[in-house]
């Protein structure tokens, strides 16, 4: 949730009877989140969007399964030697960590969706690491690449066709819904002067008037499992929408990081939250900048929180044997901090050129077979001298 907008045609005030050119009766979705208390959208169909045949899903992705239980240590997996799964997303999203929060993966679609998706156990929130697309919606088309975030709200019937050539996106699927960190708006909900990000720095998806690509199904994942429906008529039939709820890109170079007198907390680059995590941009920036400064972060336990980083590109200056898509785990419990020797390297350093996505989450995560696979065996004895 941005910000509220208006694409396309709308009545003048909301539920009244609304019609078309011809005077043809359009059809009001009221489109709600938290029950009726929470942000929403109305948007005015052609058809009656629920007119929907219930029949056999085609497609789905490998939901998120526990491998064995292990030690307790630091994990390291290379999402670079995951083998591509190809396909199109809604068959591609390859689950790597997970807790009933978030469930944080790995896609390498290769070819456009032939279904419409609804997620309706979540929030998605991508990082594209590499590549790019468009995002198809009733409300519009959203096009992203590169450094993007993309947010697709629980529920919203979608489908992505990516560009031609290699693509790797993380995937968060978060349960308790994505919002911008509430420290970031004043009492009126724009975002603070002082916030690390503006309302012009998000791209939000864009109406272009009602279109038949010939689609008719749609998957719905709902408690874990997928579900098949069928329309008859296009479902992207909208011709105008008022609402708050909408997906929307937002480019992680246009973070503005902080720098401070010495090491500032992850909280500063904290970027969206969800139930029970908090998604940060670690992006190029200057250091701190007391002379006696230990810019390296300092060990520590992190005893109320799983740390996550997936790393995009740069250097990585307190780590050693990371590279561009490998994803670190420092659970709950255990101590972590920086590889031997950067920490004392670090003093004097002044800027970073390090690119990341850091979740900090609050519930252990487990993980699947697929993260097994891609593990560095030899990361918790790395940090021995
Ligand atoms: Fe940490």
């Amino acid at each position: 949730m941005l910000d509220r907008i208006v694409q396309g045609a709308v009545p003048r005030k909301h539920h009244l009877a609304f019609r078309d050119a011809e005077g043809r009766l359009l059809y009001e979705e009221a489109y709600t989140r938290a029950g009726f208390d929470g942000p929403y959208t109305l948007a005015y169909h052609r058809g009656r969007p629920h007119a929907v045949h219930a029949v056999e899903p085609r497609h789905g992705f490998p939901l998120p399964e526990a491998g064995p239980a292990r030690r307790l240590e630091k994990r390291h997996y290379r999402t670079q030697d995951l083998a591509p799964r190809g396909g199109p997303l809604v068959d591609a999203r390859v689950p790597l960590l997970f807790n009933a929060d978030v469930t944080i993966g790995l896609a390498t679609p290769t070819a456009a969706d032939p279904v419409y998706l609804a997620n309706g156990d979540a929030d998605d929130l991508y990082f594209v690491q590499e590549g790019g697309g468009l995002l198809r919606s009733p409300l519009g088309d959203l096009r992203f690449g590169k450094d993007d975030y993309v947010y697709v709200p629980k529920g919203l019937l979608h489908r992505f066709l990516p560009d031609p050539g290699p693509q790797r996106w993380l995937v968060l699927e978060c349960a308790g819904g994505v919002h911008l960190p509430s420290q970031w708006r004043n009492e009126t909900g724009q975002l603070r002067m002082d916030a690390p990000y503006s309302h012009r720095d998000f791209r939000r998806v864009e109406w272009k008037g009602p279109q038949d690509e010939g689609l008719r199904d749609l998957v719905v994942k709902r408690a874990g499992a997928f579900h098949g429906f069928r329309y008859d008529a296009p479902p992207l039939d909208v011709v105008g929408w008022d609402g708050a709820l909408y997906p929307f890109a937002f480019p992680i170079l246009n973070f503005q990081p902080r720098a401070g007198l010495v090491h500032l907390p992850p909280t500063w680059h904290g970027t969206f939250a969800t139930r029970g995590a908090l998604v940060c941009s670690l992006v190029p920036r200057l250091l701190d900048f007391h002379p006696e400064a230990v810019p390296c972060p300092y060990p520590h336990a992190s005893v109320d929180v799983d740390e996550v980083l997936f790393y995009v590109r740069g250097e990585f200056t307190s780590r050693r044997g990371v590279g561009a898509g490998s994803i670190s785990h420092h659970p709950a419990g255990t101590m972590h901090g920086p590889h031997p020797g950067a920490y004392e390297a670090s003093i004097g350093a002044r800027s970073t050129n390090e690119l990341a996505v850091m979740l900090d989450c609050y519930q252990p995560l487990a993980a699947t077979p697929f993260a097994l696979g891609i593990e560095d065996p030899g990361y918790q004895e790395s940090f021995i001298g």
